[in-house]
């Protein structure tokens, strides 16, 4: 794109400020920018202005989820049919590995954080463990997808390569990179991280498959009969992946997606709760949640909205193409966004100053017919690390640990 080009493109979205240091970059850093002002899509950031009215939610009802009992009579024959898929090649595994982690508070990506107390368990290799569990019970490498973005591409394959995969074939790992979002401020117009690069964070955890598609991944996955595919959190150290039993009951029930859910240990905990929204599959998310949602009580005086996503999905892939050929709702996010200030000097706020944009992959199981919420036993597969301490944190998720018997 020439500099006309760009020029007219960012008036039209008011958005002129990102030339203001054009005139004194240098040939390549003109380029650059160039080159991102037109791969960058503005139109999103006019919705920050209707951000309370964006996702209107349907109808809210509680749904039931297939419960441990129930797996329990079942469990041999559903790990069978987990295992024929798996060693047939048709289940692959996408860790999503592209986030920010801002909460955690460092800057390195969550993979590589250190849980280890007397040796080194880093999260990557606590999923890498988990994983080798199930290759070794059904004898057979599973495919591994992992996103990374922008940010943190480089350190992430770097990492796999210097502890040479924590064991795993390498020849079973794919990396592909998320696609990036500008960020704004609260008026939408763009931060600048330089004076000749746009802001942008990582476009959210639904973008993953067209991103896949995008790198090509798709394409070899499908070539290679790569049918289903368990997409999960980097941050939840007792990930169970591909798991054998969840995947057979997944299609032994022909579910188009199967998503595994804990009980949850409060009314307001902080996850989306699984429910039927209008009529169709989907998950109300905790700041969503009304009072009137939270005191539900189903038949049996049990909570109504009872059981929480951790993340862990088994997509059957033919049907994805078409869900994001669909759009998934855009998410604005309020954030902190170091930029440069009105002297061109970079600037690291202590307060959210603007939007992020993201698309969310929970929002993929409304697009679907049917869905299994799959309960899985709370205290054996949960343990996220979102913060350094308290909930969700590197604390809460080293003592889970070692109440399973992990050594750190
Ligand atoms: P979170 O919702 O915890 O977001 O991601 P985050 O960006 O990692 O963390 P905070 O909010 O800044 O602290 C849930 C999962 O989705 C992935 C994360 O890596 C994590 O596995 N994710 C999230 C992506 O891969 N890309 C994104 O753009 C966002």
């Amino acid at each position: 794109m020439g500099y006309q080009e760009a020029y007219d493109k960012l008036e039209k979205y008011g958005q002129l400020h990102v030339l203001k240091y054009y005139g004194e970059l240098a040939k390549e850093e003109k380029e650059a920018l160039l080159t991102q002002i037109e791969q960058t899509d503005f139109d999103m950031l006019s919705y920050c202005k209707e951000k309370e009215t964006l996702n209107p939610r349907g109808k809210i009802e509680p749904v039931g989820a297939m419960q441990l009992s129930e797996i329990e009579k079942k469990r041999e024959e559903f790990t069978r049919i987990g295992l024929d898929a798996i060693r047939a090649g048709k289940v692959g595994a996408v860790l999503l590995a592209g986030g920010m982690g801002t909460r955690l508070g460092s800057d390195a990506p969550k993979g590589i954080y250190n849980i280890g107390l007397t040796k080194e368990v880093y999260i990557f290799q606590r999923l890498i463990e988990n994983l080798m569990d199930v290759v070794h019970q059904a004898g057979a490498w599973i495919p591994l997808y992992v996103m990374t973005s922008d940010k943190n591409h480089e350190t992430t394959t770097a990492f796999f390569e210097e502890k040479d995969y924590f064991g795993y074939n390498a020849d079973y790992v794919t990396f592909f990179i998320q696609d990036m979002a500008p960020v704004s401020d609260y008026e939408g117009k763009v931060y600048m991280e330089t004076k000749y690069k746009i802001s942008t964070s990582p476009n959210g955890s639904g973008g993953w498959f067209h991103s896949m598609m995008k790198w090509g991944v798709v394409d070899k996955l499908r070539e290679a009969g790569v049918e289903w595919l368990n997409v999960f959190a980097v941050d939840n150290v007792l990930q169970r992946i591909a798991d054998p039993c969840f995947v057979g009951a997944t299609i032994a029930t022909n579910s188009a997606v199967g998503a595994k859910v804990v009980r949850k240990n409060a009314p307001d905990e902080k996850v989306g709760a699984m429910c039927l929204e209008d009529g169709r599959p989907s998950i109300v998310e905790y700041y969503d949640m009304t009072k009137e949602l939270m005191e539900a009580k189903d038949e049996n005086g049990e909570p109504a909205y009872n059981f929480g996503v951790i993340l862990n999905y088994l997509f059957r892939e033919k049907d994805l193409e078409e869900i994001v050929a669909r759009e998934l709702p855009l998410h604005i996010v309020e954030k902190k966004i170091p930029h440069l200030d009105e002297k061109g000097e970079l600037v690291k706020p202590e307060a959210p100053n603007g939007y992020k944009f993201e698309q969310l992959v929970l929002d993929m199981i409304h697009e679907l017919d049917s869905c299994l919420p799959y309960e899985v036993v709370r205290n054996k597969e949960f343990a996220p690390i979102k913060n350094m301490t308290g909930i969700d944190s590197v604390e809460s998720a080293r003592k889970l640990c070692q109440e399973n018997g992990i050594e750190l």
